[in-house]
């Protein structure tokens, strides 16, 4: 597609001339005598580039600068002049415009103009966009009741400068709490600085928190300012804090304390206002009694905790997630649309998710690449190792736990152990046909058999597939399992 630029003058020879170099050039122009015109063609033709005259009847060309700007951000424009004054220039830079040409306009300089014009747009979208997907990254996706909890909880504690300390299991997104703390705090547009604990080996968190003077140890080779120190104004945030050693802990604390930081070597104290963010997948509590984490630190720290539950505690949203997943990985590597089918879609919701949210990122990142169709299917989860374990919790598991028990008579009815094993498969299988709504693949796997086993026991059993999803008894077969609801 060509790019368009639109050409914004009262005198037609103008327009005309541009016109013509800039269509000889490959490029498609649209004409506006005035302002108002030249509105309505931004909103109507979204051009990529405004040619706009300074002076023009009815409003000003500052002023339609500002409006079409506002009307689309992304727009370059370009002002012409007859009779340029640098104070005209200045406040038509400060409304953003991209270039000043005066007049006469010589060829060569409107190309050049337009031509920088359209690749700062491009860069301009494309810083956009990145924005744009850090925030998605950054967003914190569910509607269960526990993360509704959390979002309240961060709500409530943003606004305020108070500690807080943030548990949770590996991967339930933790980090993600502190930075939406952070972005919804009055320091939002002051730094946040991470500070990996663990990362980091004992011998250098202290310089790596508070920073070093030159010469203070081998490798400190000029002097570097820490992490508390970067942080200064905004938020630090201490992840996994419970692998600082002692001695940082000691730092720590007198840097909460005292609000102020030593570097390394140095002499002097260095004043910083920081708020403290801390997470942990530690047992912070049974670190202070064993004395491998302060108390005095524990409770500065905590003075609000907030607990991040494990993704299994949070009905409904693996599938939420996985879509916002699925969305995602799609966008950033530029697939074409994918889905999830039902079925595997059931079977992500019951798996157990130890990984927490990030097993569950992963696991969708790989199923987007690794899936063969537009519609990932059971079998794309089996290919992507993810069926590796059973479910935790399948109807049939389920199911095995209210087989009722039988009597002496019932037994010699079913015609002995073999015939009631016979009826319990068939039941099983039933069961496992309606649960996967008839996908022979997702039941055999809910069954732990192979497909080739399942699909020779339904023809062996004579079960009848177009009766999957029906009751077992409308079947006509007697079980004594059939009166298991469903
Ligand atoms: N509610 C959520 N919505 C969207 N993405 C999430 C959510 N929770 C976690 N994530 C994503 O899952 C991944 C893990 O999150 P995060 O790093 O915040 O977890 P963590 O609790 O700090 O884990 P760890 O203990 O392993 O450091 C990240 O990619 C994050 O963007
Ligand atoms: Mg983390």
């Amino acid at each position: 597609m060509p790019d368009r630029i639109l050409i914004v003058d009262d005198e037609p020879n103008i327009r005309r001339t541009l016109e013509m170099v800039l269509r000889s050039e490959g490029f498609e122009t649209i004409e506006a005598e005035s302002a108002e015109a030249a509105l309505r063609a931004v909103a109507d033709a979204s051009p990529d580039v405004a040619i706009l005259d300074v002076q023009l009847p009815g409003m000003s060309g500052i002023d339609a600068l500002r409006a079409m700007r506002r009307a689309d951000p992304d727009l370059a424009v370009v002002m012409i002049s007859g009779h340029a004054t640098i104070a005209i220039a200045v406040e038509a830079t400060r409304e953003g415009a991209f270039d000043f040409l005066e007049k006469p306009l010589a060829k060569e300089r409107v190309l050049v103009a337009v031509r920088n014009a359209l690749r700062l747009r491009a860069i301009g979208r494309e810083v956009r966009g990145y924005r744009e997907r850090e925030a998605g990254r950054r967003a914190l996706v569910g509607e269960s009741e526990a993360m509704r909890t959390v979002r309240e909880e961060i709500a409530r504690v943003a606004p305020a400068a108070a500690r807080v300390l943030i548990r949770g299991e590996s991967g339930t997104g933790k980090e993600l709490v502190a930075r939406a703390i952070h972005e919804a705090s009055p320091r939002k547009d002051r730094p946040f600085v991470k500070v990996n604990c663990a990362a980091i080996p004992e011998e250098l968190i202290e310089s790596e928190l508070f920073g070093s003077v030159k010469g203070a140890f081998t490798g400190a080779v000029a002097t570097r300012e820490g992490k508390f120190e970067q942080a200064d104004g905004g938020t630090i945030f201490l992840d996994e804090v419970g692998d600082m050693s002692l001695r940082a802990q000691a730092k720590v604390l007198r840097a909460i304390q005292e609000g102020e930081v030593e570097r390394v070597g140095g002499s002097g104290t260095i004043r910083v206002d920081v708020r403290v963010l801390s997470a942990t997948n530690q047992d912070l509590e049974a670190l202070a009694r064993e004395g491998r984490f302060r108390e005095d630190l524990y409770f500065r720290l905590n003075v609000v905790p907030i607990r991040v539950p494990p993704l299994r505690e949070r009905k409904g949203d693996v599938r939420i997630l996985a879509r916002h997943f699925l969305d995602r990985c799609r966008i950033e590597n530029d697939l074409p649309f994918r889905s999830i089918s039902e079925p595997a879609m059931a079977t992500l919701d019951r798996l157990p998710w130890r990984g927490n949210v990030r097993e569950l990122a992963n696991a969708i990142e790989r199923l987007v690449i690794m899936a063969e169709g537009p519609v990932i299917s059971i079998a794309d989860l089996e290919k992507a190792g993810l069926l590796a374990h059973p479910p935790v919790e399948s109807p049939l598991r389920a199911a095995g736990e209210t087989v009722p028990a039988l009597r002496t008579e019932e037994i010699a009815r079913l015609g002995g152990l073999a015939e009631a094993r016979r009826a319990f498969e068939i039941a099983c299988i039933r069961e496992g046909l309606r649960a996967s709504g008839g996908n022979v693949s997702e039941a055999a796997r809910l069954l732990g058999i192979d497909r080739t086993n399942l699909h020779k026991k339904i023809q062996v059993y004579g079960i009848n597939m177009e009766r999957n999803g029906t009751r077992p008894e409308e079947d006509g077969e007697t079980t004594p399992f059939t009166e298991r609801s469903s």
